[in-house]
C-alpha cells in the first residue's frame, strides 16, 4: 500500500494549478444520464473517485471516452453518451466504495422513470443517511420502497414524475443534487426551499441549463425548475475545487509561505478567505487565481462550520493543523458531521495540543510540530496530516493515501513544484 512521506520545514513558495472540482464532477457526470446525446466535460479531474463513477456509469450504459486534452486545456476531456440504458441498478459494490454513486438515483429516474440503488451504509465522518433524497423524490411523485439494502423508486406508470414543492429541513448538498438532477425532466414545475447554495450546485445548475433545462434562483435556497420533455449534450467545463484551493492556502499558512492558487475563484471560497486573513495571512487576487502569503506569525481562530456561504466543513481539519501553530488557543465547531475529528489523534502524535468536547475543539497553538508515522482516516483528515508534515520538523510517514487520491491530483508534484520534500513511496 502506498505511503507518502514528507520531510519537513521547507516555505513553500510558487504557482499551484488548481484543479476542476470534485464534488462538481460528481454531480455532473450523471448528467449524461439526462439525454441520449453526447456530453463532454472538460477540466475534469484526474481522481479515484472520478474513475469509480466512470465505471459505475458504463455499468449502467453510459459510455466514457476521454480524449487527449486540447491546447491550454487542463485536467481531462470526458465524452459521455447515455443513448442507451442498459441497467437502472446502481449495485452494493459501487455505492459502498463511493456514496456519491447515490447521485444517478435522481437522473435515473428522471430518464427511465425507475431506478434501484444501494443504501451507501456507514461513513468515517458521520452516519449520512439518505432520507432526504427519497422524501424530496417522493414530493415529486415518486413511490419509493426499501428493500435488501436497496432502495427502488418509480415514477407514475414508469412515466414522468409529475414534479412537487419540498422544503429542507437540514440544508443538503447530495439530496438537492439528486431533487434539481430529477426536477429537468418532470411533467410540472419543482420548487426547492431551503436548497443547498454550493458553488458545485451552481456548477451543476448552470451545466442543466446549457443542456435545456429551466431553473430559477441558481445560487439561492429556493430553485424553481419547470421541467422540460428532453435534454441536448453539450460541452461543459467543470469549475475550479474551491477545497483543493483552499487546502493549498493552508499549506503556505503553516510553512510560512507564498502560494500561487492559479485558476482558484474567489466567489467560490469568500468564507475560506476572511479565515485565512484573520489569521494573518495577506490574500491578493488577480487574474490568473489568488495570491496566499503568510504575514509574521499565525494568529488563533474562532471558526464554526456550515452550509455555503459560511465556512465549508471540508476546510475544518486542514485549519486545525494550520492553527496547531498559530499563536494562541483557536476554537473549532464542527456542525455538519457528528464524527470529523478523527484527524485530532494523529495530530496529537505529530505534537499538536488539542482537546476536544462533542462537535468542539480547542486547539493550543505549540512552537513546533514533529514528523512521526500517522494513518489517514479520510480524505481531509489525510491533508490536515500532510500540512502538518509540511510544516513538522523531520520525517512524516502518512499511510493509507488512497484516501488522499480520491480528491487531490497530482498532490506530491504540486507539491514539490514548490519546494517541498516530498515523495510517494509503495510498500513491498
Ligand atoms: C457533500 O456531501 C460533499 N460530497 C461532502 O464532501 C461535503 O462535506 C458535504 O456535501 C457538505 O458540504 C460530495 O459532494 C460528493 P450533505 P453530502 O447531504 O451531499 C445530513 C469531501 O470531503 N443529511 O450536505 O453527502 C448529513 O448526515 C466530502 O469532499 C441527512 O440527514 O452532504 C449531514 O449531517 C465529504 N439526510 C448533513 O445533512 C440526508 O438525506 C449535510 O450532508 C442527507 C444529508
Amino acid at each position: 500500500m502506498d505511503s507518502i512521506w514528507i520531510k519537513g520545514g521547507k516555505t513553500l513558495e510558487g504557482d499551484i494549478p488548481i484543479s476542476g472540482a470534485k464534488n462538481a464532477a460528481l454531480t455532473l457526470m450523471p448528467c449524461a444520464l439526462l439525454t441520449e446525446e453526447k456530453l463532454t466535460l472538460t477540466n475534469l479531474p484526474r481522481l479515484a473517485d472520478v474513475d469509480t463513477f466512470a465505471h459505475l456509469l458504463n455499468q449502467l450504459g453510459v459510455s466514457t471516452h476521454v480524449a487527449g486534452v486540447k491546447k491550454g486545456e487542463v485536467g481531462r476531456r470526458m465524452t459521455l453518451e447515455a443513448d442507451e440504458i442498459v441497467s437502472t441498478v446502481a449495485p452494493y459494490d459501487m455505492v459502498r466504495k463511493m456514496r456519491a454513486s447515490v447521485l444517478v438515483l435522481g437522473p435515473m429516474l428522471a430518464r427511465m422513470g425507475e431506478a434501484t440503488v444501494s443504501l451507501p451504509g456507514g461513513c468515517a465522518i458521520g452516519d449520512r443517511p439518505i432520507d432526504l433524497h427519497l422524501k424530496v423524490l417522493e414530493c415529486m411523485g415518486a413511490e419509493i420502497e426499501l428493500a435488501a439494502g436497496y432502495v427502488k423508486a418509480s415514477a407514475p406508470r414508469g412515466g414522468r414524475l409529475p414534479g412537487g414543492d419540498f422544503s429542507f429541513p437540514v440544508v443538503s448538498v447530495g439530496a438537492t443534487e439528486n431533487a434539481v438532477m430529477a426536477a429537468v425532466l418532470a411533467k410540472g414545475k419543482t420548487q426547492l426551499f431551503n436548497a443547498a447554495r454550493e458553488p458545485e450546485i451552481v456548477d451543476l445548475c448552470n451545466l442543466l441549463v446549457a443542456m435545456g433545462a429551466k431553473i430559477k434562483g441558481i445560487g439561492s435556497a429556493h430553485l424553481i425548475i419547470e421541467g422540460v420533455e428532453g435534454l441536448n449534450g453539450t460541452t461543459y467545463e467543470v469549475m475550479p475545487d474551491r477545497i483543493e484551493a483552499g487546502s493549498y492556502a493552508c499549506a503556505a499558512g503553516i510553512t510560512g509561505g507564498s502560494l500561487n492558487l492559479i485558476g482558484a475563484r474567489p466567489e467560490d471560497m469568500q468564507a475560506t478567505l476572511n479565515a485565512l486573513a484573520q489569521a494573518g495571512l495577506m490574500i491578493e487576487f488577480h487574474d490568473k487565481g489568488i495570491k496566499v502569503s503568510a504575514n509574521g506569525g499565525l494568529k488563533p481562530l474562532a471558526l464554526s462550520t456550515s452550509p455555503f456561504p459560511g465556512f465549508a466543513t471540508d476546510m475544518q481539519a486542514q485549519f486545525m493543523a494550520m492553527l496547531a501553530m498559530a499563536k494562541g488557543d483557536s476554537f473549532l465547531e464542527e456542525t455538519i458531521f457528528e464524527n470529523r475529528y478523527m484527524h485530532v489523534p494523529e495530530l496529537r502524535r505529530m505534537g499538536a495540543d488539542v482537546d476536544i468536547h462533542g462537535r468542539s475543539a480547542i486547539v493550543r497553538g505549540v512552537e513546533q510540530l514533529t514528523g512521526a508515522s500517522v494513518m489517514a482516516t479520510d480524505l481531509r483528515a489525510s491533508m490536515s496530516l500532510v500540512l502538518a508534515g509540511l510544516a513538522a520538523e523531520g520525517e512524516t510517514e502518512v499511510l493509507r493515501v488512497y484516501h488522499l487520491d480520491r480528491g487531490y491530483e497530482r498532490l506530491e508534484e504540486k507539491l514539490s513544484a514548490v519546494g517541498a520534500t516530498i515523495e510517494r513511496r509503495t510498500a513491498g
